[in-house]
């Protein structure tokens, strides 16, 4: 229990001897919470949140020394409503995150091994090309036109092997999640922000469904707004000759979990696509459009938050479902 000075009134024994250890989540000194910067992420920038929001915060907090912590603060009011002190609860969690990390990273080496023998061959196709272009421009004479014809199927060759190496150096680098407390809402205005302009140009309307009252979510924005924005640009590519252009976004939660679902009106995915759109470079699209690792990246993005993705089709249109848990995630209803 602390005071609105930050003096530690009681506290269980753990707590002391994180004190004497001079620990980055307790409170060590007293102080004014109100002079604390309230974009930092300490103990008093965060009793200050308490105290103007009258409402519990729940944080995730790293020490220099290399710990991390998640940690509560619950506001205790007079019966004026006034806060008066907070109760602080910290949970040492660094075991717990370097384990996930590891796992992730366990789970990434396992997918890029899925992946190479699709890597080899993805590559090897327009190298084929290539070597064979250079050949003839090398040994045999041909006019100026034929020539540049073979230098733009090099050039191209060489492209599409480029494209295919960045997207897997993204996927490698990106090897631990960043996992933080967020507004479902920002990252799908952060999705949309990236392709309004491209959904108005293609004349497609957007309905966006949220469900009121959504909590945060503990993920790794970056991540799942990367999932988003392939479930919407396959939308858009689905739609590219439907009369009806509408992609939905709905959110909701059920049963402890998160679902996103992403809606086209297109003419649907047929069986014999169905069974392969998570396989890594299945694409129907033409040559140089799709690297068709878009839907196996998400899923294991999604698999990486302990979530799953699958899909709803007809002839009428697709829905793909992302759905994340929110269990021992979720932040306190505000
Ligand atoms: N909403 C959809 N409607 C119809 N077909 C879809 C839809 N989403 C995915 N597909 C099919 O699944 C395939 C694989 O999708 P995926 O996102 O993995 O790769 P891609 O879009 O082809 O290429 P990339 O995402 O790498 O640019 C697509 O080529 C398409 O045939
Ligand atoms: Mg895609």
């Amino acid at each position: 229990m602390v005071n609105l000075n930050c003096k530690v009134e009681v506290s269980n024994k753990a707590y002391q001897e994180w004190i004497s250890q001079k620990k980055g989540p307790v409170f060590n000194t007293e102080c004014d919470p109100l002079k604390a910067d309230k974009n930092k992420t300490c103990p008093i920038a965060l009793i200050r949140k308490v105290i103007e929001t009258k409402h519990p915060v729940s944080e995730y907090i790293s020490s220099p020394e290399g710990g991390y912590y998640y940690t509560h603060l619950y506001p205790v009011f007079d019966q004026t409503g006034k806060v008066i002190k907070v109760v602080h609860y910290v949970e040492d969690v660094t075991e717990k995150k370097r384990i996930e990390e590891q796992m992730a990273i366990t789970e990434k080496l396992a997918a890029i091994g899925q992946l190479a023998a699709g890597i080899a061959h993805e590559i090897n196709n327009p190298l084929g090309g290539i070597i064979l272009c250079l050949d003839n421009v090398i040994r045999s004479s041909m006019d100026e036109k034929t020539k540049n014809q073979h230098i733009e199927l090099i050039n191209q060759g060489l492209s599409r092997i480029q494209n295919i190496i960045k997207v897997l150096l993204d996927f490698s680098r990106t090897t631990e999640l960043n996992l933080r407390v967020c507004e479902v809402k920002d990252l799908i205005e952060n999705v949309l922000k990236l392709i309004n302009y491209y959904l108005k140009e293609k004349s497609i309307k957007l309905k966006i469904e949220l469900e009121q009252n959504l909590s945060p979510v503990y993920l790794d924005s970056n991540k799942i707004e990367q999932v988003l924005l392939n479930l919407i640009l396959n939308a858009v590519d689905a739609m590219e000759n439907s009369e009806e252009k509408v992609l939905t976004i709905k959110v909701y939660h059920k049963d402890s979990k998160m679902f996103i679902e992403v809606s086209d009106t297109g003419s649907g995915i047929p069986p014999h696509v169905a069974e392969k759109v998570f396989d890594p470079f299945f694409t129907t699209k033409p040559l140089g459009k799709g690297t068709g690792l878009g839907l196996f990246i998400s899923k294991s993005i999604v698999e990486q938050h302990g979530g799953k993705i699958w899909f709803t089709t007809s002839e009428k249109g697709t829905t793909f479902v992302v759905e994340i848990p929110l269990e021992g995630r979720r932040i306190h209803e505000r």
